[in-house]
């Protein structure tokens, strides 16, 4: 496994221990690599006593890039959830995505052991919602 995937993956790992959920019981960790930038920005669910309120790992890490970096564009993401088999990133957390993600970029999945599959964002979300190209 590439270096920087591998590294990305335990960002994603330690990222899901500070999750925040005491509802769901399900931990999320996730690790977004950007172009032209080293640092790997990481995001784990923080769930809410409303539920509607809360905010899934894979969201994290890329509101938390923008705010850091400003304009991105998404290099590779991984996710570490403690499924067999490993689970996908949300519909929701997908459109988020599409602001900043060409549809070849890898979606790493990952257990907590390690990097399971990888699939691209196109094959997650092939046509998602955008009004930019109308
Ligand atoms: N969750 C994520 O963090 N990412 C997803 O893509 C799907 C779901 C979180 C939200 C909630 O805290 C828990 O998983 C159960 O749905």
């Amino acid at each position: 496994m590439n270096l920087i995937v591998n590294e990305a993956f335990k960002v994603a790992l330690a990222a899901r221990s500070n999750a925040h959920a005491p509802y769901s019981k399900f931990q999320v960790g996730a690790a977004l690599k950007i172009k032209g930038h080293d640092q790997i920005f990481p995001g784990c669910n923080v769930e809410n006593a409303s539920f509607g309120a809360t905010v899934c790992a894979e969201r994290n890490a890329i509101l938390s890039a923008v705010a850091n970096t400003g304009k991105i564009e998404v290099e590779f993401v991984v996710v570490v959830c403690d499924t067999k088999p490993v689970t996908v990133p949300c519909a929701l957390c997908l459109q988020v995505l599409s602001e900043f993600a060409k549809a070849d970029v890898p979606i790493h999945l990952a257990d907590t052991e390690s990097i399971k599959k990888t699939v691209t964002f196109g094959e997650l979300l092939p046509m998602p919602f955008n009004t930019l190209d109308c």
